[in-house]
C-alpha cells in the first residue's frame, strides 16, 4: 500500500502568519486573546491556550487587553467595539481577506451592488458582508440567485471557494446583466490545495482529508476529492479505522490550510501502522509527496 500526501497541504501563509503574530505577542508573558478561534482546529486551539492564548467568543467580552484578529477577519462593528473597549489590536487578518474587504467597500462607494459568493454563516463571509451596504447580498454555491437591485453587479468570492463555483455563478448571472464585474478572490493557497488534492484523488482508491470539521477549506477539499474517489474526512488519527483501508492500494492524504503538521504526521503514521509498517515519520517532509505531473 502506498500513502502519498498532496503536494500542497497543511498550513497556508495566512494561518502561519496569524499563529506567528500570536506567539510573538504571547512571548511577553501576558495573556493574549483571539476573537473566535485563530484557526479551525480544536487540538491546536488547546495548544495555544496552554501558551496563554485564549479564545473569547465576542468583542463585547474583551476590555483593555491584547487581541489578535484571526486570519479570516472580523466584522467592521467588531473591530470598532474592540477599539472602543480600549484593546490593543494585533491584526492578523490574511492580506487575501483584507483585499476582499477593500473590494466590497470600493464597489459600494462606486455605486455598484455587491454579491458575495460563499457560505453566509462563515465568519469570513460575515466579515466581508459587513463592509457592504444594505443592498449587499450573499449567495451560497448552487443556491438560487437573489433578486438584484438593477442590471449592474460586482461579484466577489470567499477566498476558499472553488473556481468551478465562481464560474457557475458568473455564467448564470451574465445573461441578465448589462455590467458584471468579477473579482477572483480565491486565494492562491486554496487553489493550490484544491488542484493538488484533486490530482491525487484521481490517482487514489481512498482519500483521507485531514482538518477541522468547521474548516471551510478542508470541507471544500473533502467535497472535491469525493468527486473522484472514495473520501473520508477526519480531524485526527483517532478517527481512522482499520476496515477503511482493507484492500486499498493507493491512499492519498490531503490537509486543509489550518491543519497542523503534527496532525498530518500522526494520520500518516497510523495508516502505516494499520498496514503493519512500524516505521514512523516525525516530520511532514518525510512523507512521500504525490508527483502532480502524472495527472
Ligand atoms: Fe489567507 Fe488563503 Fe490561508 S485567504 S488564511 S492564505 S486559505
Amino acid at each position: 500500500m502506498t500513502v502519498s500526501l498532496a503536494r500542497h497541504s497543511g498550513f497556508c501563509f495566512g494561518v502561519r502568519r496569524a499563529i506567528q503574530l500570536a506567539l510573538d505577542a504571547a512571548q511577553g508573558g501576558q495573556e493574549i486573546f483571539t476573537l473566535g478561534e485563530l484557526i479551525h482546529n480544536p487540538q491546536y486551539v488547546q495548544q495555544m491556550a496552554d501558551l496563554g492564548i485564549k479564545v473569547v467568543p465576542s468583542a463585547a467580552d474583551i476590555h483593555d487587553s491584547i487581541v489578535v484578529i484571526r486570519s479570516h477577519g472580523i466584522t467592521k462593528s467588531e473591530l470598532q467595539q474592540l477599539t472602543d473597549n480600549g484593546n490593543t489590536i494585533i491584526d492578523a487578518t490574511c492580506p487575501y481577506v483584507s483585499r476582499t474587504h477593500d473590494l466590497v467597500r470600493e464597489a459600494v462607494t462606486s455605486g455598484i451592488q455587491v454579491l458575495i459568493l460563499g457560505d453566509p454563516k462563515h465568519p469570513e463571509v460575515i466579515g466581508m458582508h459587513s463592509y457592504g451596504d444594505q443592498d449587499t447580498l450573499v449567495v451560497a454555491p448552487g443556491d438560487e440567485i437573489p433578486k438584484l437591485r438593477d442590471n449592474r453587479l460586482c461579484v466577489i468570492s470567499q477566498t476558499t471557494q472553488t473556481i468551478e463555483n465562481l464560474n457557475d455563478l458568473v455564467s448564470k448571472l451574465l445573461p441578465d446583466l448589462l455590467e458584471l464585474r468579477v473579482f477572483n478572490t480565491i486565494c492562491l493557497a486554496t487553489s493550490q490545495r484544491q488542484q493538488a488534492s484533486a490530482c491525487l484523488a484521481k490517482n487514489s482508491d481512498l482519500m483521507v482529508v485531514i482538518g477541522g470539521r468547521h474548516s471551510s477549506n478542508t470541507r471544500m477539499l473533502a467535497r472535491l476529492c469525493a468527486q473522484y474517489t472514495e473520501t473520508i474526512h477526519v480531524e485526527t488519527e483517532a478517527e481512522l479505522k482499520a476496515e477503511d483501508f482493507m484492500g486499498r492500494q493507493n491512499i492519498g492524504l490531503a490537509a486543509g490550510a489550518s491543519t497542523p503538521e503534527e496532525t498530518i504526521v500522526s494520520v500518516y503514521n497510523k495508516i502505516k501502522k494499520i498496514n503493519g509498517e512500524p516505521d514512523a515519520v516525525t516530520r511532514i517532509s518525510e512523507i512521500p509527496l504525490f508527483k502532480e505531473e502524472s495527472c
